[in-house]
């Protein structure tokens, strides 16, 4: 089966995992560039008083091949060609957290650029996939399959973005350090010692903001990077090239600790 294509005016884009976080703030950021956007999650979205023009919802599991194979048929003839992918889905399940993270994270992702490549053809298009500072650094309260999804979701962007290239389609990702969305923004920021905190040891001074994200992811999907793939671009405010032994050192001196224990 062929994209179909329709005579249209605005660029048509897919975001996968729009119905909450960052991926929602995207979904509204495509919209006002001028986007027909289609959205592609396991449940609807909670209700909002706001209803977005251009913007419709499909429900799959990216964990299940027949069910994300039926929506992206949908997806085609209800609305035609893709222009470009976001990728913003993340494991949130009670199940098992291994095959968890690299069902939804790496084996979804896998699928759906196969079905559209294979089954519809994809060309001249952007891919983005929001990956995550943990592809390459260690969190200890994170479990290890999301760190081995994030990095391998890198090396997807990488293989695909050469694989690809010839169909005149780009891939890149974004890594973002942590970041404030709707849904955590209070709850962090009640919390003055950790934000103080992290305006101590973020370069930029501030932990940055689910907008800051799609403000990235935006601009890797649209034509204004043009000749970008293959790239990862880190969204951290500067934290991940800090050494952490500096860190250690700015929060606790080398001689202060030896001075206060003094008589
Ligand atoms: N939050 C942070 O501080 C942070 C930091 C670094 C990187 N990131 C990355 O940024 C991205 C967005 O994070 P977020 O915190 O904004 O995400 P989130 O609020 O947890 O939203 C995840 C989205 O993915 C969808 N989803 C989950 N499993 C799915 C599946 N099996 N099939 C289809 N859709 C699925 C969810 O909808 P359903 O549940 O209805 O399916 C939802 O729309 C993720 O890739 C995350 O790893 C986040």
């Amino acid at each position: 089966m062929v994209q179909s294509r329709q005579p249209r005016s605005k660029p048509h884009a897919l975001v996968v995992g729009g119905t909450r976080g960052a991926g929602r703030l995207a979904v509204r950021r495509l919209v006002a560039d001028g986007y027909r956007v289609s959205v592609l999650a396991r449940n609807p979205p909670a209700q909002t008083k706001q209803k977005l023009r251009n913007v419709r919802y499909w429900q799959a599991d990216l964990g299940n091949h027949a069910s994300l194979a039926q929506a992206l048929t949908s997806i085609n003839e209800a609305r035609g060609a893709l222009d470009s992918i976001a990728f913003f889905q993340r494991f949130r399940g009670t199940s098992e957290a291994w095959h968890g993270e690299i069902e939804t994270s790496l084996t979804g992702t896998r699928s759906l650029i196969e079905i559209l490549v294979g089954q519809f053809n994809l060309r001249n298009a952007a891919i983005v996939i929001v990956s995550s500072v943990n592809a390459s650094l260690i969190s200890k309260h994170l479990p290890l399959g999301y760190h081995v999804a994030k990095a391998g979701l890198n090396q997807i962007v990488r293989y695909y973005a050469v694989a690809l290239g010839a169909r005149g389609i780009r891939v890149n990702s974004v890594s973002p350090g942590t970041f404030l969305k709707e849904e955590s923004r209070e709850v962090v920021l009640s919390n003055r010692k950790l934000v103080a905190l992290y305006q101590r040891i973020i370069p930029l001074g501030r932990i940055g903001t689910a907008d800051e994200v799609t403000d990235a992811v935006t601009f890797l999907a649209s034509t204004r990077s043009s000749f970008i793939t293959g790239q990862d671009l880190v969204v951290d405010g500067g934290l991940s090239l800090v050494f952490q032994e500096a860190l250690a050192r700015e929060l606790v001196p080398i001689g202060t600790a030896s001075r206060s224990t003094k008589k």
